[in-house]
């Protein structure tokens, strides 16, 4: 295989992006058969996960469905944030066992998390990230990664990344925005490239992709060694399976395998389903009264019928 990551060998250098409520078990499992390269978990709260290992609460707590895998779906990796070493480390001792990298979130610039001291917050002092992942490479048997953006407020990543680097991991994925620019503005690809020529582990662009041109123009073009799509794949999941030079199967025939997948492996919110093919059915004609009738649906079996009676 062509492509490699934290010494994982890929097949695809297109990967699906971590994406809370999004990339749930069902939906990686469509894009890895389609084509993804590599998936992720949504984000995990190691705090969360320790609390519960020290207090013996494994079952019934929601914050184990995050970090759930299945055979089918290597190679992945499991995401977290955390504010502090120990609990970081207690998740990791956890939850490795089942997956093929560990990766740490310093991009997320929702006020839930930043507010606790986690995700792109961490992005303000480079030294709290720099001894985080240094406690997580020294306690994890798996490769440990990290996803972040360019700065809190300006692009500063460049100032520290080899220091990154240098505490052992094995992959870096860029967003390349600032936690403040939220969405706004576009992702700096030029940014992402001087990352690149910066350090010797592989690097994974991130931001704005939503086509499989795309995704091979930019590793064509050495911005990047993977590109990681999210809000793309998430409307448009075929996008793997054009990157990768599979048939390309019809949209229905993709939201019924989704279906098929939500089926096997039940998600914990039904709103995410609806969020998720509400997704899927961007750019199709009649798409507001799909989206009226699947926002209705009470269940499965009525969200079936409404896919199995739509034009598409
Ligand atoms: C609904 C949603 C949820 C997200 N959740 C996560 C997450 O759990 N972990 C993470 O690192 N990034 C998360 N992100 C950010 C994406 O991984 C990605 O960095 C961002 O969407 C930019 O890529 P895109 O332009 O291809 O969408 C999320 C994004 C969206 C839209």
């Amino acid at each position: 295989m062509k492509y490699s990551y934290a010494g994982l060998k890929l097949a695809s250098p297109a990967v699906l992006a971590p994406m809370s409520g999004v990339s749930t078990l069902p939906f990686r499992l469509l894009c890895k058969e389609l084509g993804a390269g590599l998936t992720y978990t949504e984000f995990a709260s190691a705090i969360a996960i320790a609390r519960s290992v020290e207090g013996k609460r494994l079952s019934n707590n929601k914050v184990f469905s995050r970090v759930k895998t299945v055979k089918e779906e290597h190679p992945v990796g499991v995401q977290l944030f955390a504010p502090n070493e120990k609990d970081l480390c207690t998740a990791i001792e956890y939850v490795e066992r089942d997956f093929d990298l560990v990766d740490i979130n310093f991009g997320c610039p929702s006020p839930k998390i930043t507010g606790g001291g986690c995700g792109a917050f961490l992005l303000k002092t480079p030294e709290k990230i720099i001894s985080l992942l240094n406690a997580a490479v020294s306690i994890s048997n798996k490769p440990i990664t990290c996803k972040l953006r360019m700065g809190w407020d300006t692009p500063v990543l460049h100032e520290f990344v080899k220091k990154i680097e240098n505490t052992g991991i094995q992959g870096i994925a860029l967003h390349a925005r600032t936690a403040q620019q939220g969405y706004s503005g576009s992702a700096d690809w030029e940014y992402i490239k001087k990352i690149k020529n910066l350090v010797s582990i592989p690097v994974i662009g991130n931001g704005d992709v939503s086509s499989a041109s795309e995704v091979l123009d930019k590793i064509e073009n050495n911005y990047c060694d993977l590109v990681m799509v999210g809000r793309g794949a998430w409307n448009h999941p075929a996008l793997f399976a054009e990157v990768s030079g599979k048939p390309v199967p019809l949209r229905k025939e993709i939201i019924l395998r989704y279906l098929e997948l939500v089926q096997k492996h039940p998600v914990t919110d039904f709103s995410d389903v609806k969020a998720q093919l509400s997704g899927m059915l961007s750019g199709l004609h009649g798409v507001k009264s799909l989206r009226v009738q699947l926002m209705q649906a009470k269940d499965l079996v009525h969200v079936e019928r409404v896919i199995h009676t739509a034009v598409m």
